[in-house]
Formats: structure tokens, C-alpha cells, sequence
């Protein structure tokens, strides 16, 4: 009798040991983008200090001359199908100060936001980035290239740590009230990203549908943005951004957008709010 104990006993912990590992060994999620329910209309331009009309004017020419020539388009297309080669690295550690510092076109990003702005190794690409080095070439001078959390750009553009911010950066009335917008180079707008099993949305048809859904979730439901970003104002609710927002769930605000796709993979949030081809192309290497 007792040896058919100790065997029984043996047999559970074995089975114990085996649903822990299995779920200890749970693999992280992939996730799937709406893509084609865009949720918002925006334009994105950069940003410039409202007194800066001279580095505004030449951004304007700049963005015209590509525009008109077809390289704007060429530029975005390269970034988006992965052909693209340039990549930057500063040529200095920290800006010059003085005399110096006027050599220098300080720009202002938050470098994780694919394929607008983001790392290869240790060096800089993107479309931003590319549109940065010619406007630099333009103006004879120096790129420096400074990487910050988004929501610091428009204060470091403001109080002229850096000339421009060049982000990805969606214009908008707030906005405008601090800094000045250069003319729009592209058209943009938040989408929805959740687990590829999850069954809220699956039922969505329009960016309407996935907007009524938002509305009826819980405040357990949590959707993760980039702080500072459109699409934090869109699900927090934002009066100066124009979006009320949905204050029946949780929006978690993270430092970038590829941390809370990571969460909502590990299933730590429900969905995620971010900018469209960022949105792809952060979904397609967390799914890696
Ligand atoms: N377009 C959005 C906004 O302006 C997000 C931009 C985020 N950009 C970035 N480089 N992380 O609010």
C-alpha cells in the first residue's frame, strides 16, 4: 500500500513539473495590425521654433525641390520595402557651444519609430533622418542628430536645444500653440494592434467597428501608446488634440512604441495604439 503511495506521489509531482515547464516555457505571442481601419487622419511635418522662419523657409524649398523632383517619394518607398542604405552617426559626442554651435544643424527625434527613424546598430537611418542629412547638405552645415523621448522634442525645438524635430510628427492645433510646423511630407494615421488570437476585435469591419469596441471594454482592458504621441491622446482623450478618448479603459503610457507591442506579445496589455507603417513594422520584428 504504501509503496502505491510514493509511486502516486512520484506521478503527480512529475505532472506538476510538467504543466509548470510547459507553461514557464509559454512562448510570447504574435501580433496582428489593423491596418486597414485607420482610426485617425493626420499629416506629419517638422518642427521649428516660432521665430525660426529662416530654417523654416529653407525646410519648405527642401521639402518642395523633393517633392517636385519625385525623390520624396523615392526616399519613403526605400525606407518602407527595406532597400534603403544610408545610415548616420554623429561626427561629435555633444553639440558645440559658442561660435561653434552655429556650424551645426541640431535635430531633434526619438529614434524608435521604424522606418521614419530608428537604429541600425549603432547608427541612424530612416526617413527623417535621410531628409535630415540633405537639409544639413542645403544649409552647409553639420548634422547632429539628438535622440530624446518623444514628448521632450517639442520643448528642446522650443527652447532651442535643437533646431528642428524631425519625429514622425503628426501636426495639430495643440501643438501649434508652442512651436511651428513646416510644410506636411506625409500622411498618417493611429491603428490598432492586438494579439493574433484575440477574439475583442475580431468582429470589426471599419476603423468605426474597432472605435464602438474601444467603447465597450472595461477598465481592466488596457491599451499601451507612446507617451506623448497621438495615439496616447487618442485613447486617453486629449481637448487640444481634439479626441475624447476612452476614459472606460486603461491607457498605459510606455517610452516607446516597440515596448508596448513587447507587453501586449507577453500579454501583459490588450492592445496597442500606434502609428501605421511603425505599427507594421514593429509588429513584424517582435514577431521575428
Ligand atoms: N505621429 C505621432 C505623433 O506625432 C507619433 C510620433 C512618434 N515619433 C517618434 N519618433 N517616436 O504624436
Amino acid at each position: 500500500m504504501k509503496k502505491v503511495l510514493s509511486i502516486a506521489m512520484v506521478l503527480v509531482m512529475l505532472l506538476c513539473t510538467a504543466v509548470s515547464l510547459a507553461s514557464c516555457g509559454d512562448k510570447q505571442s504574435k501580433v496582428t495590425v489593423y491596418e486597414e481601419y485607420e482610426l485617425t487622419a493626420e499629416k506629419y511635418a517638422f518642427a521649428v521654433a516660432k521665430e525660426n522662419t529662416e530654417l523654416k523657409e529653407k525646410a519648405n524649398e527642401l521639402l518642395k525641390e523633393l517633392k517636385d523632383s519625385g525623390e520624396l517619394d523615392t526616399i519613403i518607398n526605400s525606407f518602407f520595402d527595406g532597400s534603403a542604405t544610408f545610415t548616420y552617426q554623429n561626427p561629435v559626442t555633444s553639440v558645440p557651444t559658442g561660435a561653434d554651435r552655429d556650424n551645426y544643424l541640431v535635430v531633434a527625434t526619438n529614434a524608435y519609430f521604424p522606418p521614419f527613424e530608428y537604429y541600425e546598430g549603432d547608427k541612424l537611418t530612416g526617413v527623417d533622418m535621410k531628409i535630415a542629412s540633405l537639409l544639413a547638405e542645403k544649409l552647409g552645415k553639420t548634422l547632429y542628430i539628438y535622440d530624446m523621448e518623444f514628448d521632450s522634442v517639442i520643448t528642446s525645438v522650443k527652447n532651442g536645444d535643437s533646431d528642428i524635430g524631425m519625429a514622425g510628427m503628426t501636426v495639430n492645433e495643440e501643438r501649434l500653440k508652442t512651436i511651428d510646423f513646416t510644410n506636411e511630407y506625409y500622411e498618417s494615421a493611429q491603428v490598432l494592434i492586438v494579439r493574433e488570437n484575440d477574439e475583442v476585435f475580431a468582429d470589426c469591419k471599419s476603423a468605426d467597428d474597432i472605435i464602438a469596441k474601444l467603447g465597450e471594454q472595461k477598465s481592466e482592458f488596457k491599451v499601451g501608446t507612446q507617451n506623448g504621441t497621438t495615439g496616447y491622446m487618442f485613447s486617453a482623450g486629449d481637448e487640444g488634440f481634439g479626441y475624447d478618448g476612452f476614459k472606460n479603459l486603461t491607457t498605459s503610457g510606455y517610452t516607446t512604441g516597440a515596448l508596448a507591442v513587447l507587453d501586449l506579445a507577453n500579454g501583459k496589455i490588450d492592445a496597442v495604439i500606434l502609428d501605421k507603417q511603425p505599427a507594421i513594422m514593429i509588429a513584424k520584428s517582435t514577431n521575428k
